[in-house]
């Protein structure tokens, strides 16, 4: 059998891939202690590539990954030409706009300077609405409005912790965003069944493990 290969976004995600994973019976094979960057399934046939979350979709894509796992959040920054096949509906996150409190998001002609790792999610929420100064950012945005270097970030937002330590707020919430499963395009064609059955374990799995977290 041909090896099916997935991209998995390594971080905030890879934990809660891994236990669904465990629970669809699909192997528990990523060490994430392991400096290694791949990791076989020899009894399925499954070679999992850990990766930056912002390259899962690069190698999907390309067709060096058939399969990914990665945040909705990349996806809509990215707009890579992939196929989007299910939610994973865990990672649950919002994309928020955040700044001091009261600070005007609408300021008129002025524009509003903005911190983001997010520069065309930023530049699409607000074409239409206010003009903005982008301020592209790779990390801690959350430091730009406290030293003056920006009016707002956008941002995720996942427990809230980070903006509460820096005494920032939610402004605004912008949408909301969870895991993703997507395929190669080319790889969705030619190996559907495996790639559906793939789909139907991980189904079963995210439906076991969503069930113990209640329990
Ligand atoms: C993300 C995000 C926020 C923080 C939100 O950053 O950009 O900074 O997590 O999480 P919270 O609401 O639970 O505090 P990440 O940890 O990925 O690091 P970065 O700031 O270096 O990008």
């Amino acid at each position: 059998m041909k090896w099916l290969i997935i991209a998995v976004a390594k971080g905030r995600l890879e934990d809660e891939v891994k236990k669904i994973l465990a629970q669809a019976g699909l192997g528990n094979v990523i060490d994430s202690d392991s400096r290694k960057l791949i990791f076989e399934d020899d009894k399925n046939r499954i070679r999992y590539l850990v990766v930056k979350p912002v390259d899962v979709a690069t190698y999907v894509e390309s067709g060096v990954a058939d399969l990914g796992f990665v945040g909705k959040d990349v996806l809509l920054e990215q707009e890579k030409d992939v196929y989007e096949l299910m939610d994973l509906e865990f990672g649950k996150c919002i994309f928020a706009a955040a700044g001091f409190p009261n600070t005007l998001i609408d300021k008129g002609e002025e524009p509003l300077r903005i911190a983001t790792k997010y520069p065309n999610i930023t530049t699409n929420y607000f074409q239409d609405r206010q003009k903005i100064e982008l301020i592209y950012l790779n990390g801690s945005v959350e430091l730009a409005p406290i030293v003056g270097l920006s009016d707002i970030i956008v941002d995720l937002v996942e427990t809230g912790s980070t903006l509460k330590a820096n005494g920032l707020v939610i402004l605004e919430e912008m949408m909301t965003i969870s895991a993703r499963v997507i395929s190669n395009r080319v790889s969705y064609r030619f190996q559907h069944d495996r790639i559906q059955q793939f789909l139907d374990e991980v189904k079963k799995g995210k439906m076991v493990y969503a069930g113990n977290s209640i329990n």
